[in-house]
């Protein structure tokens, strides 16, 4: 199988990419970035995902037979700073690349990498992939509306697709500004942490490596039942538990935390969150591995690594 993973030099693509090497799959990673570090079986195009004629000579190229989606204006942050932007790399380049996969053939799925933003205030928790969907961010809106036109493009054209939500995935070099980040960088750093709001927030926190298994599960699975799949640990915590398992790691750490939910940008409140069901993914064979104390420990171990703490140095 040739694997074209869309965002491959993202956070979550490059990890993708290389574990798909690492099974032995020939892999095209398209981005607009490269990324390197990358085993001489994958390949890197540079590209724009709205760019359908570029994405029609990669598919053609390369043979491709299975599509990972990950290129995106990703995060509520970003979409409320550049929502123009958001709509036309979130919504046309998803367009680009069904329009393209369906005019070349040969591909057996396309996941797509959707977001429990799509889901807006839960309704409930935890939440099911057939609960209603009001989403309302405009991240969780272009993602919206990419899964509906991934279902029109499957109904109409007989495209592949399965989305899988993923929730606030974390690991080492998470590239943007999201608990639990900034509060384990202050703790690596000797710093104490201020938060004016955001200990109601709840969050099913996913660790890197889990989501990569149930992506991978979604896209190799002979047949699916569903178009869509929760990828979560189906366990939340709210931003005070968070805190204090970071405490348990660095006892030293302090946090100051105002209550109420977390604020995605100035003014902007975060949707009402919580745990998502998994009960699909865990059908396929899905089931977390690795528990927030651990994923938690995992990251310090990194910032710790690469930026040692020299003797008396904190603060
Ligand atoms: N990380 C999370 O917590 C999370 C949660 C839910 C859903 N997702 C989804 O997973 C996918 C990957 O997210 P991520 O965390 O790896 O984000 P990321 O920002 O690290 O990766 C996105 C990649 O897309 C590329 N990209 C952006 N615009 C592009 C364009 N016009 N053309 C080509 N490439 C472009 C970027 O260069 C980047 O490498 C996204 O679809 C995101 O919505 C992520």
């Amino acid at each position: 199988m040739t694997v074209l993973v869309t965002g491959g030099a993202g956070f979550l693509g490059h990890p993708l990419v290389r574990r798909l090497a690492g099974l032995g799959e020939r892999v095209v990673s398209f981005d607009r970035l490269t990324r390197g570090s990358l085993p001489p079986s994958v390949t890197e195009v540079v590209g724009d995902i709205t760019d359908g004629a570029r994405l029609e000579h990669v598919l053609r190229t390369y043979g491709v037979t299975e599509v990972v989606h990950a290129a995106a204006v990703v995060g509520v942050t970003a979409s409320v700073a550049g929502l123009p932007t958001a709509v036309h790399v979130n919504v046309d380049g998803a367009v680009a690349l069904f329009e393209a996969v369906c005019r070349v053939g040969g591909v057996r799925r396309v996941v797509d990498l959707s977001s429990e933003e799509t889901y807006g205030h839960f309704a409930g928790d935890p939440i099911g992939e057939d609960d209603p969907a009001l989403p309302v961010s405009p991240y969780g809106i272009t993602k919206y509306a990419v899964e509906r036109l991934g279902a029109y493009y499957a109904d109409q054209h007989g495209l592949p697709y399965a989305a899988v939500r993923l929730c606030w995935v974390y690991g080492p070099g998470f590239p943007r500004r999201r608990l639990p980040h900034p509060w384990l960088q202050d703790a690596a750093a000797g710093r104490a942490s201020r938060l004016a709001q955001g200990g109601d927030q709840r969050i099913d926190f996913t660790y890197v490596d889990d989501a990569i298994d149930g992506i991978l599960l979604v896209a190799q699975a002979e047949r699916l039942g569903h178009r869509a799949y929760n990828v979560a640990t189906g366990h939340a915590v709210d931003m005070r538990e968070l805190a204090a398992e970071i405490t348990k790691l660095r006892p030293d750490w302090r946090v100051d935390l105002g209550d109420g939910p977390i604020e995605m940008a100035p003014g902007v409140a975060a949707a009402r969150k919580g745990a998502l069901d998994i009960t699909r993914a865990r059908a396929l064979g899905y089931t977390p591995r690795v528990p927030l104390s651990e994923g938690l420990a995992r990251i310090l171990a990194d910032l710790e690594a690469r930026h040692p703490l020299t003797q008396g140095s904190n603060p």
